[in-house]
């Protein structure tokens, strides 16, 4: 489905000038005002520092409507995804649009089955890398060192399907191996009996002296965590991705920007930092009143991690059922772990509270999510990992998407300058 241009709006400048300009409506009736021709027609330029109310792009990928809490991947519900669906099945459906039949999905699975492994030469990258290495790093850095091992990916009309598969399957096994590394455990090489997750959480968590059974409990909680974070349209990460993309990088050098930019604590960095928030809380022996005093006040201009979301104005879909779901695995694996009382009461005094009412501010999907991980055995510092884990293959969709989209152009946005007008050199001697 393409957008549609049907209506006009007229924008009145100083001096009387009066533009008319198209207005795009997209499938879910949402409106935009196309200012392509705006600087051409009259020299002024949007100012919209942070793209608070700035379209980059239409996209037939994810819907999103932040005042009703709704989150749609190609049309499905997440609820639904989350439930009945799994993570490569979700993954095809965003980077193909529509959900495989049986063949399709098998022809998948094995492939990525088959691409599991790293070149053995990459390995000797892992012991390069000091043992205080936070994984982000090590996995962005790696990642953009695949396109010097498939060096056809420097021309976008190779075979970009194989390219895709590769980055799917291989960034799980580099992500394992960089844990591993981390705790100086010998690497676990992927198992290729197991499915997508379990093969996952055999790399991770499998020694070579012992037995290694995969929990479907545990399978299935990394599904529904990698399927909640699969796509969000154009957030920060997505929309480098796109923004490097449009330059003709390869499509690992742009994922791995995505990475980079995930990392930061206001967006996949906050799965790390709301459990670090919350350790801190712990170790000062309070149940958190007094950091949201804090926070309310800006003291150290500390936010409660977690909570808030630029588009989510009321809730955030996903929070919701992850909020279940820490309960879920919790019970299932026996474990009491006492940051979740401490978020329980955070999140209960926040809702309460004007300060978070009044600027809409609610759990986001990283509020509970790091508490799940902890629980699966994951260690904080590879929270933002699993992030992207499950965000890669929403980057690829817009990747593609973006790639095949004639009317791309590389990104390039203007500016207001502030600062000194033409003024004459000094010389040295006479400053
Ligand atoms: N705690 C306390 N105050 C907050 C918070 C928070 N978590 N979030 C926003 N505010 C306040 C902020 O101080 C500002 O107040 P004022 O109007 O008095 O200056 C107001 O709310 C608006 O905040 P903003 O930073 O202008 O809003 P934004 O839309 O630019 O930021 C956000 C969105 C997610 C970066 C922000 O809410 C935040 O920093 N949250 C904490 C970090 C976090 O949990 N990030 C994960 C986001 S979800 C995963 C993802 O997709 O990345």
């Amino acid at each position: 489905m393409s957008a549609e241009t049907k209506q006009t709006a007229k924008l009145v400048l100083p001096a009387g000038k009066e533009i008319t300009l198209p207005v795009i409506t997209g499938s879910e009736d949402e409106h935009a005002v196309d200012i392509k021709t705006l600087r051409a027609d009259s020299g002024f330029i949007t100012l919209d520092s942070g793209f608070m109310n700035t379209g980059s792009t239409t996209s037939g990928i994810t819907y999103l409507d932040g005042e009703e809490g709704i989150l749609r991947y190609r049309g499905y519900a997440i609820e639904e995804l989350a439930d009945k669906s799994d993570f490569v099945e979700v993954s095809y459906l965003l980077i193909n649009g529509k959900l495989p039949n049986v063949a399709e999905r098998k022809a998948f699975s094995t492939a990525l089955t088959r691409h599991s492994l790293i070149h053995e030469d990459m390995h000797q990258f892992f012991a390069g890398y000091p043992p205080t290495s936070h994984p982000m790093a090590v996995l962005s850095a790696m990642v953009t060192s695949m396109s010097a091992y498939y060096p056809d990916s420097l021309d976008r009309n190779s075979a970009i399907d194989l390219h895709i598969t590769r980055l799917l399957s291989k960034v799980r096994t580099i992500a394992a191996f960089a844990y591993k590394k981390s705790i100086g455990q010998p690497l676990m090489y992927p198992k290729n009996s197991l499915k997508y997750c379990a093969n996952f959480l055999h790399m991770m968590f499998a020694v070579p002296s012992e037995e290694y059974e995969v929990s479907p409990v545990l399978e299935k909680a990394v599904n529904q965590l990698l399927i909640l974070h699969a796509d969000h349209e154009q957030n920060c990460s997505t929309s480098t991705v796109r923004m490097v993309g449009s330059s003709g990088a390869n499509l690992y050098a742009s994922i791995a920007a995505g990475i980079l930019a995930l990392w930061g604590p206001l967006h996949g960095g906050a799965n790390q930092a709301v459990i670090e928030m919350l350790e801190d809380v712990k170790a000062n022996g309070g149940d958190g009143k007094k950091f949201i005093d804090d926070v309310k006040n800006k003291r150290d201009n500390r936010r409660l991690m977690g909570f808030g979301h630029r588009v989510y104005k009321n809730f955030d879909p996903r929070a919701k059922i992850l909020k279940k779901m820490c309960d879920e695995v919790l019970a299932h694996l026996g474990i009491k772990d006492p940051l979740l009382d401490i978020a329980k009461a955070m999140e209960e005094v926040a809702l309460k509270d004007d300060y978070f009412i009044s600027k809409k501010l609610y759990p986001n999907v990283d509020f509970y999510s790091g508490i799940i991980y902890r629980a699966l055995g994951i260690p904080t510092n590879m929270f933002t990992v699993m992030f992207a884990l499950g965000r890669l293959p929403g980057w690829i969709a817009h990747w593609k998407e973006m790639v095949d989209d004639p009317q791309t152009k590389i990104g390039r946005p203007r500016q207001i300058y502030t600062g000194e007008k033409l003024r004459k050199y000094v010389a040295i001697e006479s400053r």
